[in-house]
């Protein structure tokens, strides 16, 4: 898809579609309520051609909710869309976002090509949020899961444009625009990691897929394999890799700003379990074939470093990803078996499907050894997320406020939905173990939490962040802003804590 930004007005710009946003300004209920939807721009061409709809009451401008005009009087382009942003209390920059989504998802099916998003004047929104948020809601409009159809069309809109006003800071704009660009790339790069099947993505080629992208944006990047996870006494790590044929992987990326010699050393760790079967406890046949998409915190960790290295922040990152299957061959582990983990502490390991968080412990030591100082990890690593809070809201947890302060300052910027969750000492006993330092589960009830303290014993004092994704990370049905698959969630957040700590 290309990009593009224009200060022209509106009316004048000739392309296949315009798309204007609206308010719904309704206060009352029923088909004679008024008043109609609030037009959210200052071009009086636009205004009239949109009026005799609007007036019509057909057309509430809901979150989402579109309606097309063909020809349009007085304007130059062929058609005009209007978007609902919903009620004002809810017309966000976020909402923004979906618009352009849902505009861009308009626009895909319909073999147009080409598409002019009219930025929303309102004193609500703030431009350059909105023109970054517009940009990336493109790009994740655009994005479909059906690689492997052989009657895939493409049908890719090919041209997004972002249509600011005439009056408004242009340098600020165009920056903001570029922000945008970066980052809905950076997450359509995540989304299509985590939407390989497992065959395809296996350890070694998510090796490759991260180094080349690596090489691209200028990151170091080092992939290891058995040897080096032995070598470090990754135990953990190597316990669930040791029941697969293929080879883990243990990738790790390095951004380092030019003359940034101190200050903190931010640590991202990702689960990139590229299919989990459950090992020995194996898991059931139905749904299975979702395990792909258990790679999704790692895949989410390499979008973030990717758009980290091509924004440039003003703060150290490094990036481990801790890749493999977990398959339950004549060497898996099993049920009972005691493992020690890189840290040296001793785990039993009660149920092989809880693997996510043994990978993670030996994530979190190495990231810890190589110096960092403050660590966020990414992860599916539980169902029991997904009972706690639904697909509305991922989990979040951590062993410091301060940190966790950073993160939620990055929700308002990144418009993704993050829960914290609680820890506490009852919650660590319940995975305390009789015959070693801690076991792998702690039972059926608070599942996420205990899985979080698990974590937790691998950060140490070290302040930490551990999001559970794995109800958020697949996306079940089509949305008007985004296609059902691999949603690329928390790559904008995690991006937007790194900068937070950027000098
Ligand atoms: N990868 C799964 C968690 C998961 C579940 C991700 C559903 C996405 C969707 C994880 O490795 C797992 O199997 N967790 C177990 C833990 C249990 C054995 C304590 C679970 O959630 O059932
Ligand atoms: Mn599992
Ligand atoms: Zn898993």
């Amino acid at each position: 898809m290309r990009t593009d930004i224009t200060f022209a007005s509106p009316a004048g710009l000739s392309t296949e579609l315009l798309a204007v946003l609206a308010l719904d300004t309704q206060t009352a209920k029923g088909p004679d309520a008024r008043p109609a939807p609030e037009l959210l721009t200052a071009d009086a061409a636009v205004k009239s051609a949109a009026a005799a709809v609007l007036a019509s009451g057909e057309f509430k401008a809901g979150a989402n909710e579109t309606v097309l005009l063909h020809a349009p009087a007085g304007l130059q382009a062929k058609r005009l869309l209007l978007v609902g942003l919903g009620k004002s209390s809810k017309a966000t920059v976020h909402a923004v976002r979906t618009a352009a989504g849902t505009a861009v998802r308009y626009t895909k099916p319909r073999g147009l090509r080409e598409l002019v998003f009219a930025l929303p004047e309102s004193d609500a929104l703030p431009l350059p949020a909105s023109a970054r948020a517009a940009v990336e809601g493109a790009f994740v409009g655009d994005f479909d899961p059906d690689t492997y159809r052989s009657d895939r069309k493409d049908v890719s809109v090919q041209s997004f444009t972002v249509a600011a006003p005439p009056s408004a800071d242009k340098s600020a704009l165009e920056a903001a625009f570029r922000e945008g660009v970066i980052i809905g790339e950076s997450q359509n790069f995540t989304r299509s990691l985590v939407n390989e099947p497992g065959n395809v993505l296996t350890p070694t080629e998510f090796g490759k897929r991260a180094a080349a992208m690596a090489a691209e944006v200028g990151l170091q990047c080092e992939v290891h394999s058995t040897a080096k996870i032995k070598e470090l006494k990754m135990g953990a790590f190597w316990s669930v890799s040791q029941g697969s044929e293929e080879p883990p992987a243990l990738i790790v990326m390095r951004y380092e700003p030019e003359g940034v010699k101190d200050g903190p050393v931010l640590g991202l760790v990702g689960k990139g379990i590229t299919f989990d079967t459950g090992g020995i406890s194996i898991k059931p046949a139905d749904n299975m074939e979702k395990m792909k998409y258990d790679m999704a915190g790692g895949g989410a960790m390499a979008g973030a470093m990717r758009a980290i290295a091509l924004l440039k922040p003003r703060v150290r990152v490094l990036c481990i990803i801790c890749a493999s299957e977990n398959m339950p061959d004549g060497k898996a582990q099993k049920p009972g078996d005691v493992q020690t983990a890189m840290s040296g502490k001793t785990i039993e390991i009660i149920n092989t499907d809880a693997e996510g968080r043994l990978v993670l412990a030996d994530g979190l030591s190495y990231a810890r050894q190589l110096g960092a100082t403050h660590l966020i990890n990414a992860a599916t690593l539980t169902g029991a997320i997904g009972v706690a809070l639904g697909t509305v809201n991922a989990g979040a947890f951590s062993n410091n406020d301060d940190t966790y302060a950073k993160f939620n300052a990055a929700l308002e910027t990144s418009g993704e939905k993050f829960w914290r969750m609680p820890l506490g000492d009852e919650y660590a006993e319940m995975i305390k173990s009789d015959i070693g330092d801690i076991k792998n589960t702690g039972g059926r009830y608070g599942g996420a939490i205990t899985a979080a303290e698990f974590l937790k014993v691998f950060a140490e004092d070290t302040p930490w962040i551990h999001l559970d994704i794995a109800g958020m990370a697949w996306i079940d049905e089509n949305r008007p802003y985004i296609a059902k698959g691999p949603s690329g969630v928390a790559v904008r957040s995690i991006l937007e804590w790194v900068r937070g700590y950027a000098s």
